[in-house]
């Protein structure tokens, strides 16, 4: 039974999974994540990509100067099919590069750069298990036939076997899982985890399709599922299980570039309110002993990364989230918005 209601401390998080973006947007989302988070990883899916040293060291200090906060970002590098291989082997090395991300061809919001043929980067997978590196993986593979919503179950079955029976030494992280299929495979894997979003554990798809349009603020790739995958992802996270952590995708649009139709860019804004949400439904799980190790302990040990000493304290406390996130010319909707959350992260 659980007993613990009222305010509590657990030790400091740290995002695996968040999207910062360029210039105001990145000055207007940074401190969202860094005021709770000690670590962040920065998703390498900029207009020009991540994908060398170069780019790499310039997108970390600059989210690092949009900081208030002391925090850590950690950059991935974004995959393609004529990647540098020296450049990517020594950035992995000299800790520039937080492993890898691997996108596939317009899977989602800044992909185009991604990878079409798997098989022509099996070279770069064999440098992340030499160098002991993770390689994140959007698990989605797309093509006219495939269902957008048989996406993930497609690319386990037809790419991501293949990749765990070749490297079996690979970390790998099946990012923002959003099956009960997905999360069985990691279940049964050895050396995978998965992040979990609090979107895919409060919205089903009857929340974003409607007859002639969609909610592109519930609109973000991997797209929800069904109740019974909201379920599963949900038992994931708060039953203890150590191969689920953390990681919100909290991904900001301008609002002008949500439209109600599906050619409006997916992603959600959730930064605002994200460990708020996570503590919610885990309240409503009877879980809330279980938020730490899914949010603080569970990403450092599968990264071999020490966990946080610090601690933020959760306060029961009734607030609304607003509308809007503005910073300059930039409106963003933020996911949750006008809703009312329980738990407030105390300053
Ligand atoms: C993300 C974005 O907007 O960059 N969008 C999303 O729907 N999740 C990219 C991603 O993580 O897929
Ligand atoms: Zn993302």
């Amino acid at each position: 039974m659980v007993t613990v209601t009222k305010n509590f401390e657990i030790l400091q998080p740290d995002d695996w999974h968040v999207h910062f973006r360029e210039g105001d947007m990145l000055h207007m989302v940074t401190n969202y994540s860094s005021r709770i988070n000690n670590r962040c990883i920065a998703m390498p899916n900029t207009i020009e990509p991540i994908t060398n040293t170069i780019k790499a060291k310039s997108y970390k200090k600059k989210i690092e100067q949009a900081s208030k906060y002391n925090f850590n970002p950690l950059i991935p590098c974004y995959l393609t099919e004529n990647l540098d291989s020296n450049d990517f082997r020594l950035g992995l090395q000299n800790g520039i590069f937080f492993g890898a991300k691997l996108y596939p061809t317009n899977a989602t919001t800044n992909s185009k750069k991604g990878i079409t043929d798997l098989s022509k980067i099996y070279n770069l997978f064999e440098i992340l298990e030499e160098e002991n590196s993770p390689l994140l993986i959007h698990g989605e593979k797309v093509s006219e036939n495939i269902d957008i919503f048989d996406r993930e179950q497609t690319f386990i079955d037809e790419e991501l076997k293949k990749i765990r029976n070749t490297f079996q030494n690979l970390k790998i992280v099946l990012e923002h899982v959003s099956t009960a299929y997905g999360v069985n495979y990691i279940k049964e894997n050895k050396n995978i985890a998965g992040t979990i979003t609090p979107h895919h554990m409060l919205l089903t798809k009857k929340d974003v399709f409607f007859d002639d349009k969609i909610n592109p603020h519930h609109y973000c790739m991997p797209v929800v599922k069904n109740e019974t995958d909201l379920i599963e992802l949900r038992n994931a996270a708060s039953q203890n299980n150590n191969k689920f952590f953390l990681g919100t995708d909290s991904a900001p649009h301008h609002t002008r570039d949500k439209t109600y139709d599906l050619s409006s860019k997916p992603g959600i804004f959730s930064a605002p309110c994200s460990i708020e949400l996570y503590a919610e439904i885990f309240e409503q799980e009877n879980a809330l002993d279980k938020l730490e190790t899914f949010a603080s302990i569970n990403g450092p040990i599968f990264y071999g990364l020490p966990i946080n000493s610090s601690k933020i304290k959760l306060q029961k406390k009734e607030w609304i989230v607003p509308e809007i996130s503005r910073y300059k010319d930039i409106e963003v909707k933020n996911f949750y918005a006008n809703k009312k959350i329980n738990w407030k992260v105390a300053n």
